[in-house]
């Protein structure tokens, strides 16, 4: 299979409407690059899937509520290139905010808020508390995306439990494609992998699996029984708060019900989410507390 690397939206604008016109099924694997296991195996479920492969990389300023994130956010696209290719994509863009928004990018360089795409309601609380303006940024540039490449169908992953929810909402908006939400990819001793992880200073790195570890404990506990929220979030505030991070919020909700306030009712289907601070990392990370 050919492989294309495109350094320009409106080329691979181009590129996908041929593909399309050729009646080729395609599968899109949006990322900010600085790829590993995690990205790769969306990319190897979309070739199962799908006739052609298309991902992208653009680290997305519109989605960093903190300039320090987006200066310190790893990039390597020769690399990326290359792992995509040998999981089965055949095109893999990058462009700027100026190629993505030529049309609605002001003479400061910035986009307009009226060129802004609004998240639905699954956007309220949690990340959305915590990192105003993240799931605008999301919303925005997935949306243009999705005009870019026109996919069948887009893979994204359940470690971004709440992006999951807000894509969906998007698409059904939309009336395409069709989102395909895949599992979490973890190191052995249980970590979510992270393009972050890589910025973990060693010691961080060794108490890092601490956030996956609370989470499998209320697993455990949801497994005994147990359905109150406010016992299910103890083992993974104290996991976090033993490591030395600095906890954002350890939450559960009912999966088939986004809420931007904690239920307080007994949860009989439930999912476990958690975000801390190690250092000047930000790690998330969630489970269903039903599956596995
Ligand atoms: P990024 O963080 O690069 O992630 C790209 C995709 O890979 C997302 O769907 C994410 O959920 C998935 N992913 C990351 N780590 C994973 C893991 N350990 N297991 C399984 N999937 C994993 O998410 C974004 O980029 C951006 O917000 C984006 C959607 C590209 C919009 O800018």
């Amino acid at each position: 299979m050919s492989f294309t690397l495109l350094e320009s939206v409106a080329a691979a604008r181009a590129h996908c409407a041929e593909r399309r016109g050729a009646g080729v099924t395609l599968g899109f694997v949006p990322t900010m690059g600085a790829l590993h296991e995690g990205h790769l195996a969306l990319v190897r479920r979309a070739a199962a899937e799908c006739d052609e492969v298309v991902v992208s990389v653009f680290v997305n300023p519109l989605q960093f509520n903190d300039p320090g994130d987006l200066e310190r956010y790893p990039r390597d696209l020769q690399g990326d290139a290359a792992q995509v290719r040998a999981a089965g994509a055949t095109m893999l863009f990058t462009g700027t905010l100026a190629g993505f928004f030529p049309d609605e990018l002001g003479p400061d360089g910035a986009l307009p808020p009226e060129a802004h795409v609004a998240p639905g309601p699954c956007a309220l609380g949690l990340e959305g508390t915590h990192r105003p303006g993240h799931f605008e940024g999301v919303a925005t540039i997935v949306d243009r995306l999705f005009d870019v490449v026109t996919p069948a169908r887009a893979y994204f992953g359940a470690k971004d439990y709440q992006q999951c929810l807000v894509v969906q909402e998007l698409a059904r908006r939309r009336g395409a494609p069709d989102v395909v939400v895949c599992p979490t990819v973890r190191e052995g001793d249980g970590l979510a992998l992270s393009s972050r992880n890589q910025l973990l200073s060693a010691e961080e790195r060794e108490r890092a699996p601490a956030l996956a570890s609370g989470l499998f404990a209320a697993r455990e506990l949801f497994r005994s029984g147990v359905r109150e929220p406010g016992q299910l979030v103890a083992p993974i505030e104290a996991a976090v708060e033993a490591a030395g991070f600095e906890l954002e919020y350890a939450a559960v909700r009912d999966p088939g019900q986004w809420t931007a306030e904690e239920p307080q009712a007994p949860l009989e289907r439930a999912v476990a989410l958690v975000a801390a601070r190690a250092g000047a990392v930000r790690l998330i990370d969630n489970l269903d507390l039903g599956e596995g």
